[in-house]
This record gives C-alpha cells, structure tokens and sequence, in this order.
C-alpha cells in the first residue's frame, strides 16, 4: 500500500460512512453506464437515459431494502454478523425498522434530480438524504395503522449545535424550527434536547433555549400535559431536566432517579479519565503550538481556542483523534464510557455518550409516564455520525437517527415528518 493510499484512505476513514459509501459505489455503475453518447444527442435520447437511469437506481435501492430485511431478520435470530449486509460492510449498525428506500428514492429524485445528473454522480449527501427520507416514511406509518401501535413514534431527541441552532449559537423564538417542535408536541410526542453542552443549571438551558422554553409556556396549541413532555439532557448523559408547569420552568433531576444501572461506573475511574484527557490536551496545546486552553467541568474536559483566536480544522481533527487514541488505551477509561469530539471550534472529551443520553430519557418517560418507549419508537436528529471524533454517533445504538448538516435541513426534515404523519394517504 502506497503511503499516498494511507493517506487518502486509512488515515480519512473516520471522515466516511461504511454504508454511505458502499451505496455510493453500487449507484456508480448504472451512472458510469448511462453516460451515454458523447455527441449527436437528441431530446429522445435524453428520456430514455433520464428513465433508464431512475429504473436502474430504483432496482438498487429495491434490493437495499431486502438486505436491510434480511439483517433485521439475523439480529432477530442472534446472529446479526451472518447477514449478508454485516458481511457486505462490516461497519453497519443496528436497523430498527425497516427502511422503504425505494419510494425514498423517488421522492429525492424529484428534487435533487438525481436520475437526470449526467456529470455528477449520486453523492454523499444524495444517499444521506434518502436514507433519512426511509427512516421518515417508516416512522410514520405507524401512525395509520390501529395495529401497528408498538411501532409508534414517541419520542423525537435533538442535538443542539448544527442542528436546532447554528454553531455556539441560542435557540431564540424566531427560530423556523420552533413551530415543527411544537406540532411533534401538539401530537403528543415527547421531545427531547440531546445536547454535549454540559450545565448543572436550568438556568443556563434555559438561556440557550429560551425562545423554544417560553413558547411552550404559553402556546395554546398545547395542553398542560403535553408542555412537559419536554426534556433536556445535557453533557451528553449528564444532567436531565424536564420542563415543569408547576414550577414554570426547566426542573432538574438529580442522578439517583435516573442513572442506569450500567451507567454505575466508579468515581475514581471518572477522575482518573477527566485527569488524564486534561493532561493529554495541554500536552498537544504545547506540541501542536495551538493558541487553545483547556477547560475541566465535573463531568467534562474541553479544549478551546482563546479569546481572539480560533482553530482551523486541521487543528481540531488532530487533537480529537490523538486524545481519543490515548484515552482507548488508558486503563481507567477502558473500564467507563466517555466520548471526544469535535464540536466545530473546540474538542470536549465527556463522561458518557448520546447512546446513554437517549437511553436515559427512554426509561425515565417509560418509568414515570408508564409507558414503554425503545430504540424504534425514537427518532435522534444530529449532525455528527463520522464514527470518530463526532458524538451523535453513539446514538445509533439507543434510536432510530436522520443526519443533518445544518438547521435549515432540520427544519425541512420536521415539515416532511408532520407531512408524511398527516398525509399518509399521498406517500
Ligand atoms: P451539541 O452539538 O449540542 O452536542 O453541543 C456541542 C457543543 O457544546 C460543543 O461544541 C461545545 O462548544 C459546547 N459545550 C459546552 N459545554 C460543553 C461540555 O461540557 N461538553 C461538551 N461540549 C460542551
Ligand atoms: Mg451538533
């Protein structure tokens, strides 16, 4: 292996989606074969290539939902490595539903033309956002059928930053988001703030999420009971609230009425991480000659830039993937769970992970609402699902999830959501 292939292969892989990739290099054939004729093309000529290629990518996507079937089927039976999809690409998750990615497909063809692209081939983001279409559509069948009522979708978590608002930003009552949020509420679902940013204060969620918190107050759209269907957990799976109409504002929980039993890892080991992901980032300040200082919290370290400088990406993915490299082979830390990332302008290393953060809202709204919600009946929303240096990835293995990449998807993912919901009929 040349060292040119490390690099642009090995070395990026954590930039990569296993399974993105992999659909990217099956659609590359019918769109390399339906090139067509360098010259002499008649209108004719483009019909045909523009249906022969939508029929071939639709083939695709058919045979897709199949595999997924087959690996639903294989997790079912225990052996979930003997799907042909594990085998295929080793790096898959866990599907909690089925996904229609067919009809998905016809619904992105339509607006990113990607069937009628002679140029530029079906992208990362095209399959991304047919993924997310599949996951939609089949959460919100559910809804249309009286038996299917297992399957329904309870709860909807949010990442904060790239997702609900942009970068270190708040989220405040002009934002497009918010009316989507109080429609998912409005139909009784609970929703809830999955976010790193780790605060012991109300106060200090109550500041980055004021307009959303303040409309939930007032808005007659919704009944006493569905404003508390609110949640925020922050510092990943650190600090759990949950909006109170008694007491008209974020009322925090403290940890012995929610910890999970296998979140009960010792403090000494928690110290111990904190003390040593502290050391390693002030080490590489040094080494990597970065204008940053670093930041310990009770249940977080950060490194960030200081006051008139920033860092550029470079910077950022170098410091993430070594602290999480030295932190894997840490004793302390092999024995809890702990999460590096990069949030964009800075790298925290937090005790726990969105998987716990999740997992933690699903059994305090089952406990306390005597309900029952699981992994297929939520829905994650996030923007970080590289498999290194990004934190909602973990939350594949709690939720079902839809990537996005800034607010505004966010917004157009919801509208299709609440569509799909009330129009099913149409989809
Ligand atoms: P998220 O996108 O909602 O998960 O928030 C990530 C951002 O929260 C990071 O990029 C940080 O800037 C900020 N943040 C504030 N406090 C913490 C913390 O304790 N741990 C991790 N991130 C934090
Ligand atoms: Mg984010």
């Amino acid at each position: 292996m040349t060292s040119r292939y490390r690099v642009d292969y090995s070395l990026k892989e954590h930039r990569r989606d296993g399974l993105v990739e992999w659909i990217k290099g099956l659609l590359a054939t019918p769109f390399v074969l339906y090139a067509v004729k360098s010259n002499g093309l008649t209108a004719f000529d483009d019909l045909m290539v523009n249906s022969e290629a939508k029929r071939r990518y639709a083939e695709i996507f058919h045979d897709l939902e199949l595999l997924i079937d087959d690996n639903i089927e294989m997790t079912k039976a225990g052996q979930p490595e003997l799907s042909r999809l594990k085998q295929l690409v080793p790096s898959v998750g866990c599907f909690f539903t089925r996904l229609p990615l067919e009809k998905a497909f016809y619904i992105e063809d339509e607006r990113r033309t990607i069937s009628k692209r002679r140029m530029v081939a079906p992208s990362f983001n095209d399959i991304r956002l047919i993924l997310n279409t599949a996951q939609l559509l089949e959460l919100s069948s559910s809804f249309h059928s009286k038996m299917d009522t297992n399957n329904r979708l309870e709860l909807v978590t949010f990442d904060g930053d790239i997702t609900l608002y942009d970068d270190g930003m708040n989220f405040d009552a002009s934002s497009p988001i918010l009316p989507e949020l109080i429609r998912l509420l409005a139909k009784d679902m609970y929703v809830g703030i999955v976010t790193a940013a780790g605060y012991s204060e109300g106060a200090k969620y109550y500041g980055r999420l004021k307009g959303l918190i303040d409309e939930i107050q007032i808005s007659d759209k919704l009944t006493d009971k569905q404003r508390e269907n609110l949640l925020v957990m922050g510092g990943e799976a650190n600090y759990l609230f949950r909006y109170s109409n008694a007491k008209k504002e974020l009322e925090f929980y403290p940890r012995d009425k929610w910890l999970l039993k296998e979140m009960n890892w010792s403090e000494n080991d928690i110290t111990l991480t904190l003390d040593f992901a502290q050391e390693v980032l002030s080490d590489l300040i040094v080494k990597l000659s970065l204008p940053a200082m670093v930041i310990r919290k009770e249940r977080a370290v950060g490194l960030v830039a200081k006051e008139g400088h920033s860092l550029f990406r470079e910077q950022l993915e170098e410091v993430v993937l070594r602290v999480d490299k030295r932190l894997k082979q840490f004793p302390a830390s092999k024995r809890i769970r702990w999460c590096a990332f990069n949030g964009g302008s800075d790298i925290w290393v937090d005790i726990g992970d969105k998987a716990f953060g999740v997992k933690v809202l699903q059994e305090f709204i089952s406990a306390n609402d005597n309900t029952s919600i699981k992994a297929g009946n939520t829905l994650h929303v996030g923007d970080q699902f590289t498999s290194l240096g990004a934190n909602d990835y973990a939350s594949r293995t709690a939720a079902t999830t839809c990537w996005i990449s800034s607010p505004s998807e966010t917004k157009v993912l919801l509208k299709d959501l609440i569509r799909y919901i009330d129009d099913w009929a149409t989809y």
